[in-house]
């Protein structure tokens, strides 16, 4: 063979030759940066205000909607096999309960308060998260309190929202995560939480990349929070965003976040990764939504692909753009099929 490098013949060059490197199964798994292992999975839940429901969400494969009294039967099992972490949505169904303000979201025997003593009781090692938006609780199902003109008003929300977070917090949740992307409400959750001597112990998470799209719409079947009017555009990030995105991520971060989240994951691998970089630092989390998880569903229903197979190829894709939270529908699948 030739040694000079510009006629490496086929046989003498080495650096073509990359079989090797993983052919056991073990090595294939150290060709991965991060292994999906079951403490970086948050499971979401939608509680109700109707104590014994339980209801198949259709649009949601395998998901239910519960009222309190089902949560410590139906987590029991789960905990058994690993779970570590939920993150809970209110979905109030008592006719006449939402309003303008969303008064319901901070009530406190509303099912999200109630639900996070309860867990906390009987589940002592479970990381207890909460959603913190008002679209469930409004009766217009927008994210934040409304002009009359329909418009957003970014002032009473986000004044309305980091009470909501407050609220979550004083009643045990070790971890807020507000989804409704009013401007600047990072700033002044992390400041409420200072001033009330609990943020030493309480995990901010924020949704801070979240885009629109029609990925959420088996979520708001779930949790009854289409808006009766308009969309979200105004308020979530324009899918072609990216630098749009690194500024939001940005400014979470300098607001106090604790945790970035982006959102959906798999459409938006490459948000991922800016949130990693411009993160660097600290953890990054990456929702599932759930229309990936639908969508995931039907094409394994339909014969594209073995369900098990897409979720981890799907979900291993996430952690390689670099997320090291993936808050999934999935989890207590994974919860099973990482046992083996
Ligand atoms: C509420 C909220 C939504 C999701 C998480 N928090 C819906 C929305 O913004 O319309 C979506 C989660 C999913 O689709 O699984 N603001
Ligand atoms: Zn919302």
């Amino acid at each position: 063979a030739s040694t000079s490098a510009t006629s490496v013949s086929i046989s003498g060059d080495i650096s073509s030759q990359l079989h090797g490197g993983y052919s056991h199964p073990l090595a294939r798994s150290w060709q991965a940066e991060r292994q999906l292992t079951k403490s970086m999975l948050i499971l979401p839940l939608f509680i109700t205000d109707n104590d014994d429901e339980e209801t198949l969400i259709p649009s949601l494969p395998g998901q239910y909607r519960r009222g309190i009294n089902k949560l410590v039967p139906f987590l029991e099992p789960l905990i058994r096999k690993g779970l570590r972490s939920v993150i809970l949505f209110g979905v109030p169904l008592a006719p006449g309960v939402k309003d303008a303000l969303g008064t319901a979201a901070d009530d406190p025997k509303g099912p999200v308060i109630a639900s996070i003593r309860l867990l906390r009781q009987r589940f002592p090692q479970l990381f207890i998260s909460a959603d913190v938006c008002l679209c469930e609780y409004t009766s217009h199902g927008h994210c934040g309190i409304l002009r009359d003109d329909g418009s957003l008003n970014n002032e009473l929300s986000v004044d309305r929202i980091s009470d909501v977070a407050m609220a979550y917090a004083q009643a045990g949740a070790h971890c807020v995560a507000p989804s409704d992307m009013n401007d600047g409400r990072i700033r002044a959750i992390k400041l409420k939480m200072i001033e009330e001597g609990i943020a030493h112990r309480v995990v901010l998470m924020s949704y801070a990349a979240k885009f629109s799209g029609c990925l959420y719409g088996p979520f708001r079947d779930a949790a009854g929070s289409v808006p009766s009017f308009g969309d979200r555009k105004c308020y979530q990030l324009p899918p072609g965003g990216r630098g749009l995105a690194r500024r939001a991520i940005e400014r979470d971060i300098s607001e106090g976040a604790d945790i970035i989240m982006v959102k959906p994951a798999s459409q938006y691998l490459d948000i991922i990764s800016d949130a990693k970089e411009i993160g660097k630092n600290m953890p990054i989390a990456a929702y599932q939504v759930s229309g990936e998880f639908a969508m995931i569903h039907a094409g394994a229903k339909a014969g594209v692909f073995d369900l098990k197979t897409m979720a981890f190829e799907a979900t291993e894709g996430i952690l390689r753009a670099g997320a090291t939270i993936v808050v999934s529908y999935f989890t207590p699948d994974f919860l099973d099929w990482l046992e083996s």
